[in-house]
């Protein structure tokens, strides 16, 4: 696990970079992407690209993380309206190259299964982005999920609730409870996973996912066995982690020619 501590700016370079990269040199490259703050940036960053330097997403396929039941097709809240806003309308993929889980379905479990299938037939993720929760989810992996989980229906701890409900008037009670996830087994098969957490809020969980023994308590954990995941953090967000000093070493004596 490669731990990178710079500010906001830098780490959304950094994501954008990869990024850029894999769509640079693959013919057919497959992102995986998240909703919530934390991408934001990288995305603005990514638009910004498209529209100053023309990187192209048109041969490229997203794959979206998780998606809210229960919520209306046209609620600017609904995690396809989301990624449509931050980003898949602001560059240039094609129609229908986003996917994602579809929270409407009558058969939650064939839907499931079909957004399973989806991926594959794409020849799977090249790299995924991710965020976390307080709680250490990754997707809406909440703890106690299986480590080897697929895509399926969750319920959302309240904490989570908690957490979302600034997307939601801060009323609770509007945050959906149940959501269709990509599992841990799902994301621990993309390609490259890149983690962007800020602020103090995300502290103790960064801490447990670098640092803490692997654990369905802290699902975010998982990651410790990827070959290839890169942790983007703020000082905030690493300000609980015991080895900082070590991370940002490595990092600053990092070889030019090896990338995240
Ligand atoms: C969103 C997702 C979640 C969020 C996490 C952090 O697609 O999968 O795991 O990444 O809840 O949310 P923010 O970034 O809003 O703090």
């Amino acid at each position: 696990m490669e731990v990178v501590i710079a500010d906001e700016h830098k780490l959304a370079q950094l994501a954008a970079d990869a990024i850029e990269r894999l769509l640079r040199t693959e013919t057919a490259p497959v992102l995986g992407l998240a909703t919530g703050s934390s991408p934001l940036r990288i995305y603005d960053e990514l638009a910004a690209r498209h529209e100053r330097q023309g990187l192209s997403f048109a041969h490229a396929q997203a794959f979206m993380l998780d998606e809210y039941v229960g919520i209306a097709a046209d609620h600017p809240e609904r995690y396809r309206n989301v990624i449509d806003t931050e980003i898949a309308t602001r560059v240039d993929f094609a129609e229908e190259a986003v996917h994602g889980p579809d929270g409407s379905a009558e058969d939650l479990a064939a839907a499931s299964a079909g957004y399973e299938q989806k991926i594959a037939e794409a020849g799977g993720i090249d790299l995924q982005i991710l965020g976390i929760g307080t709680d250490g989810h990754i997707a809406f992996n909440e703890p106690g999920s299986s480590l080897a989980s697929r895509t399926r229906v969750k319920s959302l701890t309240y904490q989570t609730r908690v957490d979302n409900a600034r997307f939601f008037d801060g009323d609770v009670d509007q945050v959906p409870s149940l959501c269709l996830t990509q599992g841990l087994g799902t994301i621990m098969e993309a390609r490259h996973l890149v983690l962007v957490a800020t602020g103090g809020g995300k502290a103790e969980a960064v801490h447990q996912m670098i640092e803490g023994p692997v654990s369905a308590m802290w699902p975010a954990t998982v990651l410790q066995m990827h070959p290839h995941v890169t942790v983007l953090v703020d000082d905030a967000a690493a300000s609980r982690l015991q080895l900082g000093d070590y991370y940002r070493h490595a990092f600053e004596n990092k070889p030019d020619w090896q990338h995240l």
